[in-house]
């Protein structure tokens, strides 16, 4: 049993040190030493390039090295019909739930403006932050988006949950389609993008869905950076309309030097490290998955490319 693993930011050795754990019969190769392609059954792969796959004739499973898939739906030359997978992660969940958590308390208690206060070693007390009276809306009730959404509402904020279809969590108001979209913007004074990157989400955080928040809205962006354009979320911090901005992705990453969002002050920024994927805990499913699919089963979080998430 053999499988080919690619990915710029993960590392290859511990990756291949954790799988060899659980299966130590699994021969990892490590791209580009492909070796014999007849002989690679499985890809483990974040965002991998033109081509890559298209030359295994006995590919059976892509398994995706990250919650979202749509990495490998953008990959062109992938081979058809083979099987995707993603990670659905208890560990990666948690990381993701911690990293928005932080972000909207950070932003509800003001922390930027204590540290002003801080650094002009003023003793200065800005009016108390009204948790039960806050509208936090979480875009993307999945696997993720439901943690975090009931994660926020443990702390007593009000909390709204948009998704494609109707959702049903305990305490948690739901939105849903294109019409629910104005709505469930408008009654949100943070709002964190936990969505899949499809089609139908790609620039969803735009003008238009700035300008349906209220006036001193939050934005937090944990999901991906092409559901934000960059543009209009300077244009609407500039004018004064949103308050400010917490983002983990952008549209190109590394981040150009050249973007405004780096020294912009009301944005915090970090390099795309709200969940990362970690081998101790997610080799196990890798394994399985593999198990799966050479009993012919479909592997755990198969993924409809047809819907795209
Ligand atoms: N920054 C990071 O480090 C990091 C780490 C992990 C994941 N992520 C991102 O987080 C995303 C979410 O992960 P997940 O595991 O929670 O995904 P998931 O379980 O597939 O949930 C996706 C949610 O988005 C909703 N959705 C999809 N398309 C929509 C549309 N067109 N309109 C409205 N709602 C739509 C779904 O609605 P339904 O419920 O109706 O299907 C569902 O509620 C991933 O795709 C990935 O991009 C980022």
């Amino acid at each position: 049993m053999t499988l080919l693993f690619y990915s710029k930011v993960d590392d290859p050795d511990d990756w291949r040190a954790a799988l060899q754990a659980i299966d130590p019969g699994l021969e990892v190769r490590i791209w580009p030493a492909v070796g014999d392609p007849a002989e690679i059954e499985t890809a483990l792969v974040w965002r991998p390039e033109t081509g890559m796959l298209a030359g295994l004739p006995n590919l059976t499973l892509i398994q995706s090295l990250g919650a979202g898939i749509d990495h490998l739906l953008r990959a062109t030359g992938l081979p058809a019909g083979v099987p995707m997978a993603r990670l659905v992660e208890p560990a990666l969940t948690s990381q993701m739930v911690e990293y928005v958590v932080l972000a909207a308390l950070h932003h509800h208690r003001r922390i930027e403006a204590y540290r002003d206060f801080q650094a002009r070693a003023e003793w200065h007390l800005l009016p108390p932050a009204d948790t039960e009276a806050t509208r936090i809306g979480v875009m993307g009730v999945g696997v993720i988006g439901a943690k975090v959404a009931h994660a926020l509402r443990g702390f007593g904020f009000q909390v709204a949950g948009w998704s494609r279809t109707p959702s049903a969590l305990d305490g948690i108001e739901s939105f849903h389609g294109a019409d629910g979209l104005a709505p469930f913007l408008a009654r949100s004074d943070i709002v964190a993008c936990l969505l899949p990157l499809t089609p139908e989400t790609e620039g969803i955080l735009d003008k238009d869905a700035f300008a349906a928040l209220p006036s001193d809205a939050y934005v937090i962006n944990a999901a991906r950076g092409g559901h934000l354009n960059e543009e209009d979320l300077v244009a609407a911090l500039d004018s004064g309309h949103l308050s400010g901005a917490w983002l983990d992705v952008c549209r190109e990453e590394p981040l150009p030097a050249t973007s405004a969002l780096w020294h912009h002050p009301k944005v915090i920024l970090t390099p795309h490290i709200a969940g990362v994927v970690l081998p101790r805990t997610s080799s196990a499913q890798v394994i399985e998955n593999i198990a799966l699919v050479r009993a012919s089963r479909p592997p755990l979080n198969l993924v409809d490319p047809a819907r795209g998430y």
